[in-house]
């Protein structure tokens, strides 16, 4: 069968589907009716979905779950989080638990500017480029007046503009690199509009100004974007509290023993990138799971984070510990670029709703509250693999799927969690004890 096809986005939305289930699938029809049983129920609002990107056939759920409990800077938060993950909603309400009863964490914003970046070569006179850059700057700056006056009356707008010389690398390699103020926007629009206004405006600079006459071929726009590494726009959050107020831990670990394990942990992720990536992911769970369910971006969040973690050249832990003085100190400095108006944020129906359950705040807030939720994921993470090991806690959530997959009573799923309380989970022995439970409670059932 030919699985080719032209003219797939001209379809209607049930065109699309019927071509995908006749040529995709074995039973078209179920899968045709599965597919359309998740669209919503309100025709207006699956408009609003289908809007978000290209040929959506269908609605992929995912669970919303929140962690409360989160004590910011002495505010409370119960915080939305989507992700699949079992465990991860858990842990992070057990983490901003603990840490509440400690005074909760501790956020500041450390800057706020985004960078964008019009790459270009220039073959001509260097010398030249660089004695021209005030007025190219003025003029740049001159052509965005249109795009920039909204974000300039809300405080917002482009901070400055640096020519870096990359020509040791790349012949002829060189960009302007623009640094920006977005408000409460994420602002990739605006930051993508100004440096693709600035490559027109550059070129146009070069034709009319007299000293580069005739100089116009030597400059090629290569490309303009916004840069999705932000190392000015940061966020440092911390979770700190004496070593004896820790706390005592599972098989009765002692808070010093903790700490210092703890520490260790940290101090691995630093030194070896094999436990870096695991350990960061980590704390990714938290980030991601919260930037989703605000309708922000969680690539560009992902791909910061992580060049953020390499910026010595080796990927290592974000987060960091030290034990000073009897004092136990967990933080993180994470870059973290989010908006709270504009793009998903304002279109999504629930996105609209997490942000209104967080007390809708404004972009430094909500980089405070993703932050803290990162390094709460990353304390539950570590706290278990130093005491318990994770698939203790795993495990749980992992029999509960099981058990739900088999379709148990209250009853035998009461029954299930007490027997498997100390014995190994996997799928056969949950289906074999069910199948006891089910036998014995027939013959009880005959017997009386
Ligand atoms: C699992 O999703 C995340 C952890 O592996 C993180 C870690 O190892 O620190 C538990």
């Amino acid at each position: 069968m030919n699985k080719r096809i032209s003219g797939f986005s001209k379809l209607n939305k049930a065109g699309k589907i019927k071509w995908i289930v006749k040529t995709f699938f074995k039973d078209p029809e179920n899968v045709m009716n599965e597919l359309m049983s998740y669209w919503h129920s309100n025709e207006a609002e699956q408009k609003i979905f289908d809007g978000f990107s290209e040929n959506t056939i269908s609605n992929f759920m995912l669970p919303y779950g929140v962690a409360p409990n989160f004590m910011i800077n002495n505010k409370v938060y119960a915080v939305p989080m989507v992700i699949e993950e079992s465990s991860v909603v858990a842990a992070a309400s057990s983490a901003a638990k603990y840490w509440a009863d400690r005074g909760g964490f501790r956020a500041e914003i450390l800057g706020t500017r985004k960078i964008g970046q019009l790459h270009f070569k220039w073959s001509g006179n260097a010398l030249k480029l660089r004695s021209r850059l005030d007025d190219i700057k003025e003029y740049l700056m001159s052509e965005v007046g249109d795009i920039t006056k909204n974000m300039d009356k809300r405080g917002g707008g482009i901070r400055e503009i640096e020519l870096i010389d990359f020509t040791s690398k790349l012949d002829q390699y060189y960009q302007l690199r623009v640094s920006f103020e977005t408000c409460d926007s994420m602002g990739a629009n605006f930051i993508n509009s100004v440096l693709e206004q600035f490559g027109q405006s550059l070129q146009q600079f070069v034709i009319q100004d007299e000293t580069f006459q005739g100089e116009e071929k030597d400059l090629e726009i290569i490309m303009a974007i916004l840069s999705n590494f932000t190392p000015q726009c940061m966020v440092r959050v911390t979770a700190e509290c004496p070593i004896k107020e820790l706390g005592n831990f599972p098989g009765g670990m002692e808070d010093e023993t903790f700490a210092r394990k703890f520490y260790e942990a940290i101090q691995i992720a630093h030194i070896d990138s094999y436990r870096a990536t695991t350990h960061n992911k980590g704390i990714f769970n938290g980030i991601d799971a919260v930037v989703l369910a605000t309708g922000n971006d969680f690539r560009a969040i992902e791909a910061c984070g992580h060049t953020y973690a390499s910026k010595d050249g080796q990927y290592r832990s974000l987060s960091h510990c030290k034990i000073d003085d009897g004092v136990f100190k967990f933080w993180m400095d994470l870059p973290l670029a989010v908006g709270t108006v504009g793009g998903l944020t304002s279109l999504h129906p629930i996105a609209k709703r997490s942000l209104e359950l967080l007390g809708n705040p404004g972009a430094e807030e909500l980089m405070m509250i993703i932050a803290a939720t990162g390094l709460a994921q990353n304390f539950a993470a570590v706290r278990s693999l130093v005491t318990t090991g994770i698939q203790q806690g795993h495990m749980k959530m992992h029999l509960m799927n099981i058990i739900n997959s088999l379709n148990a009573t209250n009853q035998e799923e009461k029954q299930l969690v007490a027997y498997f309380e100390n014995e190994a989970v996997s799928f056969s022995a949950v289906r074999n004890q069910l199948d006891a439970i089910r036998t014995s409670s027939n013959a009880n059932n005959k017997a009386n």
